[in-house]
């Protein structure tokens, strides 16, 4: 009999992991085709971004032909100055379904508080003419956040990526959680431009890798594309890690690719903790795409193991996720509960949304709609408000505010009641797990639905 369960309980245990793989294969390993493309000859999906040299620097990148042609950008100062050319870098850049030239320019010594206009230029075409603005050196500067976009195609997302940005002419860049783009395939890029279009132009657009932006395998693989439209990567990357820190105004922002491998996450810590022991920035805000704090079960452990202390050592005030497709807040607490910095911040801006859980140690939840974030950073006040996108109203409300003794944190959003709408479809069964759990977080918190 012992010799029979020797045999039986390791044969078991090898099917239903085989099972299990055969099942995930496609989720884990598979990448559908991209259809072919030919690459427009006239300079197109054009992006301004930051440089990775000073604050001051910015970085434009656009799409051209099929080879590479000489290449610059035209600069003016306005209202009077005189056309800079600056070179860029190119490349040419082969994906699954096509071929394209990415180009470069690293625009240095910007003034501050100045009016630029600009226009890339391959060969004989150019761009049509854009204009930014760079920041004005003080203590107070807002931006605006999205989480996961993933738009399909013919989407929405740029209805309410644009009315968000004209709700709030205050921000001076933008900033993503990763997941912009629904696939690695030039028809979602087309749809990415398609969503930030005239956004990107004319100011800053920041992103970070999202797994949405990999491609599926045994290794994880970022295509080059990635790194050229985001292009502060091509200067600011170790080895094969995508990080990035941004310095503006009083606050440093550093970015995290949290999508990779164990040995890179380990990598990505030691360079996030040499760059927190230099900072002497005032804010310290932390970007990544999987939320230390899992909305979705016991996710992402290895990347709350590997950051999550430094998060609390080097005293970051806001950690920006994604990834987990719905909202979710979390104040820490300090030993005698007063509300205190790390804030955690889930959001989203997707067409779908997942079935998460309720742990209690969120302060606040969206199930319902898609959200933005505005940040505004001012003198010793960190206020950080999200919308929902359909009518842009206030969903939450927060301010950081940094005292000499420690930073609290003044919860508004608890005076804004929280929408718990959804319609399961009864014959399936996780949609009825979740309205289990929506009814069981509405019994525990009747407060937070109705104020
Ligand atoms: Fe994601």
């Amino acid at each position: 009999m012992k010799a029979k369960i020797k045999v039986i309980v390791p044969t078991v245990l090898v099917v239903a992991v085989a099972v299990f793989i055969a099942c995930r294969w496609d989720v884990w390993f598979h990448n559908s085709e991209e259809s072919p493309y030919i690459s427009e000859r006239t300079p197109h999906r054009v992006l301004l971004t930051f440089g990775d040299d000073s604050e001051w620097s910015r970085n434009v990148s656009w799409q051209a032909d099929t080879m590479l042609f000489p290449s610059h950008l035209e600069l003016v100062q306005l209202p009077d100055g005189d056309t800079i050319n600056i070179d860029a870098y190119g490349e040419v850049f082969h994906s699954r379904g096509g071929v394209a030239a990415y180009y470069v320019a690293r625009l240095r010594n910007l003034q501050q508080d100045a009016h630029y206009a600009y226009r890339a230029v391959t060969d004989d075409e150019a761009s049509q003419w854009y204009e930014f603005h760079t920041y004005k050196k003080d203590d107070n500067f807002s931006f605006l956040y999205v989480g996961d976009v993933q738009d399909t195609i013919g989407g929405r997302a740029n209805k309410y990526l644009r009315e968000a940005v004209a709700r709030h002419r205050e921000c001076e860049f933008v900033v993503c959680g990763g997941d912009l783009t629904e696939r690695p395939k030039d028809s979602f890029w087309a749809e990415t431009f398609r969503d930030i279009d005239s956004v990107c132009q004319a100011m800053p657009f920041l992103n970070i890798t999202g797994n949405h932006d990999y491609l599926k395998g045994i290794k994880l693989a970022l295509e080059r594309r990635f790194t050229l439209v985001f292009s502060y990567f091509l200067d600011s990357k170790v080895d094969d890690n995508h990080v990035y820190m941004l310095h503006y105004g009083d606050a440093d922002i550093f970015v995290l690719d949290s999508n990779r491998e164990l040995p890179y996450l380990l990598a990505q810590r030691s360079w996030l903790k040499a760059k927190m022991e230099q900072s002497t920035a005032k804010w310290k805000i932390l970007l990544l795409h999987h939320p230390l704090y899992s909305t979705l079960g016991s996710n992402n452990i290895f990347q709350r193991w590997i950051f999550g202390g430094l998060v609390k050592e080097f005293g970051v005030d806001l950690v920006l996720q994604g990834h987990e497709h719905q909202y979710a807040r979390m104040t820490n607490h300090a030993e005698d509960g007063t509300p205190t910095t790390p804030v955690y911040t889930v959001s989203h801006c997707s067409p779908k949304n997942y079935r998460i859980h309720f742990d209690d140690r969120f302060d606040k939840f969206g199930i319902s709609s898609r959200y933005y974030q505005t940040i505004n950073v001012a003198s010793d006040t960190l206020t950080m408000a999200t919308y929902e996108v359909y009518n842009h109203t206030l969903y939450d409300s927060l301010q950081i505010v940094k005292t000499t003794k420690q930073s609290v944190v003044r919860d508004f959003g608890v005076d804004i009641p929280e929408y718990m709408e959804f319609t399961p479809d009864p014959n399936n069964k996780r949609d009825r797990a979740f309205n289990e759990r929506i009814n069981d977080y509405k019994m525990r918190h009747p407060e937070r639905l109705t104020k």
